[in-house]
């Protein structure tokens, strides 16, 4: 199943979809970590933390960050970690993992989430940021976590959705789709990082409902999916891989 459907004018097709991200993702990669701190009030770091504590990160843990990008997540989940090393981050866009090797001196290994080029079995926890929405199929994803972690292992996806409330959905819409848009426009005079951050709300307006996340974890093979949904804004799915 994919995230979401076509989206006009940013491709025309689905098969078009990992070009565009390519393209934009890597020439907005010198503004990513700028618009993430201003645009989200300086709070992604304390968040990121937070869900990691909620999720059951331990600091002797071996983990794969997909999706990791200029490295926002994988700083926090290194900082819980007893020995740095542990951590691998797996980033398709080669601006995005150019920006994450200036502060992390981790593996990085240049892949998408639906097809992870490493041996079965090997990590503890897996996780994945604000990247859902990026994925070919969900379900491909999911079964690519799940054969990659050792049994027993955990995930945590993390991502914003649309609140359920009016007047939060209201404020939802207009500063993810208007306002932040037009002050990455501004602050940045970057056209793809603020073609970036429009298409971001467009994707989350779009996205696939969060049972149908839940049924395809469960289907891909893990058990105990869940969702959790802290200020109403942010989506956090975990799940386990049985140990059996
Ligand atoms: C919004 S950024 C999130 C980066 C980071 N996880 C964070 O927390 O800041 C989304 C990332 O997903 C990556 N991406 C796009 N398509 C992907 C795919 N098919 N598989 C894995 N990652 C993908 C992009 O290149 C981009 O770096």
């Amino acid at each position: 199943m994919k995230p979401h459907p076509e989206l006009n004018p940013y491709f025309e097709n689905l098969t078009e979809k990992q070009k565009f991200l390519r393209k934009v993702f890597d020439s907005a990669a010198p503004h990513y970590d700028g618009i993430a701190v201003w645009g989200w009030f300086n709070s992604g770091h304390w968040y990121r933390r937070t869900a990691f504590q909620r999720a059951g990160l331990k600091s002797d843990m071996k983990v794969l960050d997909v999706a990791s990008g200029t490295g926002l997540t994988a700083i926090v989940i290194s900082e819980m970690l007893d020995d740095r090393q542990n951590l691998t981050c797996l980033e398709p866009s080669r601006g995005m993992i150019r920006e994450s090797v200036k502060k992390l001196p981790n593996p990085h290994i240049q892949g998408v989430a639906d097809k992870i080029g490493i041996a079965d079995n090997q990590f503890d926890f897996l996780s994945m940021g604000f990247a859902l929405r990026h994925v070919e199929d969900l379900l491909g994803a999911f079964q690519e976590y799940c054969r990659v972690l050792k049994p027993g292992g955990k995930i945590l996806i993390m991502d914003v959705t649309q609140p359920e409330g009016k007047l939060s959905g209201f404020l939802f819409k207009l500063y993810f789709k208007h306002i932040l848009p037009f002050l990455t426009k501004v602050f940045t005079r970057s056209n793809d990082a603020h073609y970036m951050m429009a298409y971001y709300y467009e994707t989350m307006e779009k996205m696939v409902d969060p049972n149908d996340v839940i049924n395809m974890l469960t289907e891909a093979g893990f058990v105990d999916a869940k969702r959790n949904t802290p200020l109403g804004m942010f989506s956090e799915y975990t799940a386990v891989k049985p140990q059996q």
